[in-house]
């Protein structure tokens, strides 16, 4: 509905255009026709984007058929055509480009999907941009930040060139996401931002991650420094060499605690534009891979990563007390995190 009226719109200008009156009065008339413009599209923005929601969610669906171009899939107001102020897009002008959030938690894979994503010589992810805190103090400093990334004029060692054609950042729900949802669910709806949500299944190897990791943050098991994503074999095996103790006393609160937030954010974000990733499947499937770039409009090409998991095999050899925690979870709804594995 709105795309029609825009179109409708635009005709109408070019029979202004045409009409070759006196320059001050086209000028003063285009100028009116533009205030109205804005204010309607600016109404219809904030009036539908519950309508459209539901729009989109019918055209994801349609996304499992596959198709040779690459924008009948999308609905064009998820397409952008930003006019940085730091630089000239140039010869890329034309080409859209589409925002992006990455929803997600620490320890969920969302480092390595990253340095997958931006394997892609099209795609700009921005990192962990709310990490700073005074970046999130309020909605205005957060809608700030947005705006800057989503202008294409936020500068890092992820920022690509002017032929970017996807940008976004991702971003803990524990980082003020949480704290204003509704704003910022306006904002992404407004703004045209697609949500992907990042999640990890065995929820009981996430804690493993973030005990070992908040460990080395203070032991510095790689020659006095820690890190929190590694490069080689070598590295992930001195790291996986700490075995944290697991609270059983609380770990079944703790559990429900972390898939209570999760659901939570999908339910607050749940009229945006968004496609839902688990880590597990990601491991296993590269097609994931593929449908993420669909959805981001991208052409799709292999992506790469260097970075190498740092816990595999089997949890038992992960925790220290490891037979009081599956004890805890047999025959519990968690028990089967005691026995999912991945081998690579
Ligand atoms: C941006 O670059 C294009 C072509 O390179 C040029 O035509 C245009 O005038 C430039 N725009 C600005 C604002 O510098
Ligand atoms: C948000 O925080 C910034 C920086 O601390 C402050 O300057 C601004 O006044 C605050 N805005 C609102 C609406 O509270
Ligand atoms: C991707 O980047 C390349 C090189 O910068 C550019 O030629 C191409 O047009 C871009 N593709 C899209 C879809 O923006
Ligand atoms: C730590 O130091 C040793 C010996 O100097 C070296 O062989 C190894 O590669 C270093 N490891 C890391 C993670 O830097
Ligand atoms: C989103 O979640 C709310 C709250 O649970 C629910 O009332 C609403 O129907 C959901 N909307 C969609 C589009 O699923
Ligand atoms: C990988 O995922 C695709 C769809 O996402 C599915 O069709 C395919 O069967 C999966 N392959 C394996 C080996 O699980």
């Amino acid at each position: 509905m709105v795309v029609e009226d825009m179109f409708y719109f635009n005709k109408d200008i070019l029979v202004i255009k045409h009409q070759k009156k006196s320059p001050m009065l086209l000028r003063m008339s285009l100028l009116m026709f533009s205030m109205v413009c804005g204010v309607f599209i600016c109404y219809v923005c904030l009036k539908q984007t519950s309508i459209h929601a539901r729009t989109i969610l019918l055209e994801l669906q349609q996304i499992e058929k596959p198709s040779r171009s690459r924008f009948n899939l999308i609905d064009i107001s998820y397409l952008h055509y930003p006019n940085p102020v730091t630089f000239n897009r140039s010869e890329c002008a034309q080409n859209p480009v589409q925002l992006f959030a990455i929803l997600t938690n620490q320890r969920s894979g969302s480092g390595w999907f990253e340095t997958l994503l931006n394997s892609h010589i099209n795609v700009s992810s921005n990192g962990e941009i709310f990490s700073v805190a005074e970046r999130r103090v309020n909605v205005s400093t957060i809608v700030q930040t947005l705006d800057k990334i989503y202008n294409l004029d936020w500068f890092n060692s992820a920022s690509k060139n002017e032929c970017s054609a996807a940008i976004g950042l991702k971003w803990m729900l524990n980082q003020g996401l949480m704290e204003h949802p509704k704003e910022i669910v306006d904002y992404f709806n407004c703004r045209g931002v697609s949500v992907i949500f990042l999640f990890r299944r065995n929820l009981l190897r996430r804690m493993v991650s973030t005990l070992a990791n908040s460990y080395d943050r203070y032991a510095k098991l790689l020659n006095g420094t820690h890190k929190s994503h590694v490069h080689s074999a070598e590295e992930a095996d001195t790291l996986s060499k700490y075995k944290p103790t697991i609270n059983s006393k609380s770990l079944l609160a703790d559990l429900k605690d972390m898939e209570r937030s999760a659901a939570t954010a999908i339910e607050h974000f749940n009229t945006t534009r968004h496609m839902i990733l688990y880590y597990e499947d990601l491991l296993r499937n590269r097609t994931k891979l593929k449908e993420v770039l669909e959805f981001l409009g991208l052409p799709v090409i292999e992506l790469t990563s260097r970075q190498v998991k740092i816990h595999k095999g089997p949890l038992s050899e992960h925790i220290n007390n490891w037979n009081e925690v599956a004890k805890t979870l047999k025959g519990t709804t968690y028990e089967s995190f005691l026995q999912a594995d991945y081998s690579s």
